[in-house]
Formats: C-alpha cells, sequence, structure tokens
C-alpha cells in the first residue's frame, strides 16, 4: 500500500541517484504542488536546488512576501523577484482574456529565463506537475501547461532546453497534500485553496490597472479572512471575488455614489472539473457584504455568485 512516508523515501533516493551533483531551477507558484515538489527535490540535493519566486503583482495582498517568507523557513534556496511592472506594462490596454493570459505567460517566460542565467551550470527544470495535469493535458492550464504550449515556437528560451524532473508526476492532488503534511509543509500552504497562475488579472473583467489590483487585493482578503476566522475556508473548495467592469448608483450619507460592484464566489468541488456554488450562511454574506463596502473605497455594490460548473465556468474569465 502506498504511504507518504515510502513515497519520500524512494522518491528522494531516486532523486538523488538521477540529479547526482547537478543544479536544479524551480519556479514557485505559492501553490501546493511547486511547494511539495521543491521539498522533496531539497531533501535529496538541498542547497543545489535554486528556487525562483515571482511577483507577478496579480497575486493575493500581502501574498508574495509571506509565502517567501514561509519559503524560507522551510529551508529553500529561494530568490523572490519582483517583475510587478513587467507584467503591468504587458498587460496594459489588454482586455480579452486569452489575450492577457497570453500575455502573463510571455512575461513569466521572459522572467524565468533571465532569473535562470543566474545559476550558472543548471542542468534540470524542476516541475511540479501531478497526475492529472499529465492525463489531462490539454485542458490544464497554468505555468507548467504555458510553457509546454510554446514549445514548437521556436526560439525556446535557454532553461526550456534543461532536463526536466516531475517528482510529483504519478500523485492525485490528496496525495500531494499528504506528502507536504509529512513533509512538515505549513498548513497555510498545503491546505490553500487552488489560485490560477494568472492571478487577479482574470478576476478583474476587463483591462488591468494597479488600482484596480489594489482594490481587488482588499475585497479578497476580507473574503478570504472571513472565511478562516468562520471556519469555512476548509469547507470551501475556491473562493475568490470578481471585480466588475461597471459602475452603478448608490447612496452614501446624503450624497449619490457612483461606484463599482464586486461579485464574491465560492464553490465546492472535487478536482475543479465541475462545481457547484457553496451555500454560505446569509449571516456571513451580510457581514462581509457590509466590511466590503465600509472598508473598500471605490466598492458601493457586492453581489453572490450562484452558478454552478458547467455551464458557469470557476472563474469568469
Ligand atoms: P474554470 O474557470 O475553468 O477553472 O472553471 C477551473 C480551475 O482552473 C483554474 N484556472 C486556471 N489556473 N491558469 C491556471 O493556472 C489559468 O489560466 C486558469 N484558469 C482557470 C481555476 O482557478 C479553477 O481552479
Amino acid at each position: 500500500d502506498w504511504t507518504p512516508d515510502q513515497f519520500i523515501e524512494s522518491t528522494v533516493a531516486e532523486l538523488r541517484e538521477q540529479i547526482g551533483e547537478d543544479k536544479v531551477i524551480l519556479g514557485l507558484s505559492g501553490g501546493v504542488d511547486s511547494s511539495v515538489a521543491a521539498m522533496l527535490i531539497h531533501q535529496a540535493i538541498g542547497k543545489n536546488l535554486y528556487c525562483i519566486f515571482v511577483d507577478n503583482g496579480l497575486l493575493r495582498k500581502n501574498e508574495f512576501e509571506d509565502v517567501l517568507h514561509s519559503y524560507k523557513d522551510m529551508g529553500l534556496n529561494v530568490k523572490g523577484v519582483d517583475a510587478k511592472e513587467q507584467f503591468y506594462s504587458a498587460l496594459a490596454g489588454l482586455t480579452d482574456p486569452e489575450a492577457k493570459r497570453k500575455a502573463i505567460g510571455k512575461v513569466f517566460i521572459d522572467v524565468f529565463d533571465q532569473e535562470s542565467h543566474q545559476v550558472e551550470d543548471a542542468k534540470w527544470l524542476g516541475q511540479g506537475t501531478i497526475y492529472p495535469d499529465v492525463i489531462e493535458s490539454v485542458s490544464v492550464k497554468g505555468p507548467s501547461a504555458t510553457i509546454k504550449s510554446h514549445h514548437n515556437v521556436g526560439g525556446l528560451p535557454d532553461f526550456m532546453k534543461l532536463k526536466v524532473v516531475e517528482p510529483l508526476k504519478t500523485l492525485f492532488k490528496d496525495e500531494v497534500r499528504l506528502v507536504g503534511k509529512t513533509l512538515g509543509i505549513a498548513e497555510t500552504i498545503i491546505g490553500r485553496h487552488p489560485f490560477p497562475g494568472p492571478g487577479l488579472a482574470i478576476r478583474i473583467l476587463g483591462d488591468i490597472t494597479p488600482e484596480k489590483v489594489a482594490i481587488l487585493q482588499e475585497v479578497d482578503h476580507i473574503f478570504i479572512s472571513s472565511l478562516k476566522k468562520s471556519g469555512l475556508y476548509d469547507q470551501v473548495w475556491q473562493a475568490g471575488a470578481m471585480l466588475l467592469p461597471i459602475q452603478s448608483v448608490g447612496v452614501m450619507g446624503d450624497e449619490r455614489t457612483y461606484e463599482r460592484v464586486v461579485a464574491l464566489r465560492a464553490v465546492t468541488s472535487v478536482d475543479g472539473m465541475t462545481a457547484d456554488w457553496c451555500h454560505l450562511p446569509y449571516e456571513f454574506l451580510a457581514d462581509v457584504s457590509n466590511e466590503i463596502i465600509n472598508k473598500v473605497r471605490g466598492v458601493n455594490r457586492v453581489v453572490y455568485d450562484i452558478s454552478s460548473k458547467p455551464p458557469a465556468t470557476i472563474e469568469w474569465e
């Protein structure tokens, strides 16, 4: 029978054998898969693993700093790269969801390529690919899928010429979580909701500006911390907020306002392929809505998404 301890023991031994004294580069995303892959490789080869964690300016509030901190606590050799401006300028004026994804994928590859040149003599690229990514490679979206889809384009970035090492390739998500827990990775990383690679860019409908990102980060932060405080976070598979490209009329004191609308989304799911909207308690929704409207300047209306997948998707873009 499969156990996480056995898996760790045999995988670390195999990685040691396979990699030897070579150097490995790995892009961390803050998510479960890349973190667990990094910790396994770290156990096998220690400081020869060079991790890169990119701030694309589209993460949750404080996420870059918090997660970078956890990675350092875990003993990982990790470099945090502030590439916010590069992402914002590539996104400027883009409104089409796929165009946004493409622009983000391209900047990500450029930044990663630049950074990988700082690691002399690297021979391997570590990736947190898990079994469902392998079997559903067509429907998978994300940094690794983005990288794969660029393989035919020609003029391959240098890091893509590296040999690939994917220690989680045979595991399902729940097994990855078990392995992560056994490796002692913090619950804040292991129990984290899925978060899309393009981040808040696909939750801001329409064009992206740093101001909109800042508004959505505040809204999302209120929603997610409220879920945590009320013990609902672990019952939800994924949650987040969308900033809509419309304004609506409101009233504050005796002033008429004309401000932004946000939509909250929380779903239950097993694998993201299908999902149901979460029947969050009305009291909870009422409190979150009040807090958002009272605290986040520029937002005067909150709506809750009651669509299931299919036919709706989890994200709005
Ligand atoms: P949808 O919106 O297709 O989302 O129902 C299913 C799951 O995939 C995530 N998602 C993405 N993840 N890059 C990613 O890495 C993307 O472009 C992307 N689009 C959606 C979504 O957050 C959900 O977990």
